[in-house]
Order: C-alpha cells, then sequence, then structure tokens
C-alpha cells in the first residue's frame, strides 16, 4: 500500500474524481477526511468507504472552500479525528460561469474565481500551516485543468482560474521546498463525472457527447485522476515538485489538429506514405502504407 499511515485531506471528494481518489486513497492505506459543499454526496460517499470496510478511516465535514473559515475548520477536524495532516488534494470545483467576457457580471467572476482559484489558495494556505506545524513534509496536490494551459480547451473565466492554480502550484513549490512539502497539480482532460453531466445530461448521454474527444479511444474516468494523485502522493513522486501533470488521453498532445482543419481527418492521412522533397526540384513519392 503505498499512502499507509498517511492522513489526507481531499475538497471536492463527495463526487467525481474526488469521491474516486477517497476510495483509491483508503485502498493504499490511508486515512480521509471528505470535505465537501454537497453533504447528501458526502453521506453516499461516506456509505461506500464504509462498504469497502474503511468506516474508521473516513469522515466527512461540509465544507465551502470558498469561505477561509470552513477551510480552517476541514484541517482542525482532520487533526482533531486523525491527529495529523500528510496529504492535501485541493479538488473542488465547478463550471462557473460560461459566456461572453463582455456579459461577464463581476459577481460571476467573483463566483467563479472565488471556488477555483481562492479555494485553492485557502487549501495550499492552511494545508501548508498544518504540514509545516508536523515537521515531516507531505504533499500538496491541486487540480487544474487542460483548460488553464490554453485558450480553446473550456470557458474563458474557468481556464484563466485554473491558469491561476497552474502557476500558484509552481510558486507554493518554491517557497514550501525547505520544509520539504511538495506541491504539484494534475491538469485533467475530459473525463466522465458529474461535471461533465451537469446541467442536464444523463450519464449515458454525457458519454456519447464526449465519444472521439481524444485520440485515445476510452473515456477518462475518475480512477484514470486518482491513479495519478495516488502518484504525486506517493515517495514515487519525492522529486517531483512544481509540476502540472496533464491526464487527457492525448487531448492536448495533438494540439491543433491541423490535419482535421486541412480537411483531412487524421485516419485519412494514415492510408498513404509520402515523401515530399519540398523546393528542392525532386519529385515526391507516394505509396500505400504497407499493413
Ligand atoms: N470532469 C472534467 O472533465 C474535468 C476536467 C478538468 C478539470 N476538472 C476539475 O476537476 C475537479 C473535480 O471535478 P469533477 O469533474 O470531479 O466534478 P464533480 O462535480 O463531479 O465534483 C466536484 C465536487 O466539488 C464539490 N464542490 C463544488 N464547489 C465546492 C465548494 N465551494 N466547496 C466544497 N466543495 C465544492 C461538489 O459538491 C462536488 O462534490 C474540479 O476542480 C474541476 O474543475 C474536471
Amino acid at each position: 500500500m503505498r499512502l499507509n499511515g498517511k492522513v489526507a485531506v481531499i475538497t471536492g471528494g463527495a463526487g467525481g474524481m474526488g469521491r474516486s481518489t477517497v476510495l483509491r486513497f483508503l485502498a493504499e492505506g490511508a486515512k480521509v477526511l471528505i470535505a465537501d459543499f454537497n453533504a447528501d454526496q458526502g453521506a453516499q460517499t461516506m456509505a461506500m468507504a464504509a462498504d469497502a470496510g474503511y468506516a474508521e478511516n473516513c469522515r466527512f465535514i461540509k465544507t465551502d472552500v470558498a469561505d477561509e473559515t470552513h477551510v480552517k475548520a476541514m484541517f482542525e477536524c482532520a487533526a482533531d479525528n486523525f491527529s495529523r495532516v500528510d496529504i492535501v488534494f485541493n479538488n473542488a470545483g465547478v463550471g462557473g460561469v460560461i459566456g461572453p467576457i463582455w456579459d461577464v457580471e463581476e459577481s460571476e467572476w467573483d463566483y467563479t474565481f472565488d471556488v477555483l482559484a481562492k479555494g485553492v489558495f485557502f487549501g495550499i494556505k492552511h494545508g501548508a500551516r498544518a504540514l509545516r506545524a508536523h515537521g515531516t513534509g507531505g504533499a500538496i496536490i491541486n487540480t487544474a485543468s487542460v483548460a488553464g494551459l490554453s485558450g480553446g480547451c473550456g470557458p474563458l473565466v474557468y481556464s484563466a482560474a485554473k491558469a491561476a492554480v497552474v502557476n500558484m502550484t509552481k510558486g507554493a513549490s518554491v517557497q514550501l521546498s525547505a520544509d520539504r512539502i511538495r506541491v504539484n497539480c494534475v491538469c485533467p482532460g475530459f473525463i466522465l463525472t458529474g461535471l461533465t453531466q451537469s446541467p442536464k445530461r444523463t450519464p449515458e448521454e454525457a458519454a456519447k457527447h464526449m465519444d472521439g474527444m481524444q485520440p485515445w479511444p476510452d473515456h477518462g474516468t475518475g480512477d484514470d485522476i486518482a491513479g495519478t494523485v495516488v502518484f504525486l502522493a506517493s515517495d514515487d513522486a519525492k522529486f517531483i515538485t512544481g509540476e502540472s501533470i496533464v491526464v487527457d488521453g492525448g487531448l492536448t498532445a495533438i494540439g491543433p489538429d491541423l490535419w482535421q482543419r486541412f480537411g483531412q481527418p487524421y485516419e485519412a492521412t494514415m492510408t498513404k506514405n509520402r515523401l515530399t522533397k519540398g523546393t528542392t526540384g525532386e519529385r515526391n513519392t507516394v505509396r500505400d502504407v504497407k499493413d
């Protein structure tokens, strides 16, 4: 077990990739405090943890990550129940405001940034206090997004907030290295969760909508993110800090997908092999792909 005896605080742990990570952390031997706004989903996740035999190792606290008093209370709750904190996963999130920038209201910007960026700031700030107080290092992992890495992968305000998370991760990693506290983030691509179903898609409709979104044939799942977070939290990643790990089935690897823009779907470019010689004056050759 890679996280044996470690204590983790996981925000947004009641649903989606947070829930997957809670269950995976428990299976890896960690004790987990789930901190989430949605108490009903929190109760469901607690029941799943109990069914898997981890009732004693799991607690829930209703938390709004955008409220600093809640975030403080979350770390106090972890210390009260499990006497220490080793790992913080700042993962809670919402889609926030989606629309043209000239129409976004200040309150909509504030809500989006409060949850996605200020929530992570509070999580790192109070997480760092908890880890430093203990003095034995630790790991902080934040959920950013591929949306934070370019202009075309998500809503504008959401993407700006996730870019802030990527940068905050780097800055915090520098400040906390001396305390042996590693800070990294994960940048998911399209992942099948409640978020990608909302506001009104069924899981099946969401899955269909996401078909072919990335080069990898399967859909991304919460377990794909959980596995990456376990790695980043574990000693296997003990020399990794300030890093953003993209988990997206090749969505960003394909870049602007110029073949598609040139009217040649990628698959069509896979049937012939062309040796082009540019402006050398020599002839190009074309042949069929052998097998
Ligand atoms: N699903 C995707 O495709 C995708 C892609 C990239 C990044 N992300 C990010 O991954 C993270 C998890 O998303 P998910 O897909 O699992 O979504 P989800 O909706 O399934 O789960 C998000 C959880 O966060 C909780 N939450 C929301 N606001 C909160 C607040 N203010 N305080 C505390 N808890 C709050 C929700 O109650 C929910 O349980 C988010 O930060 C999201 O932006 C998701």
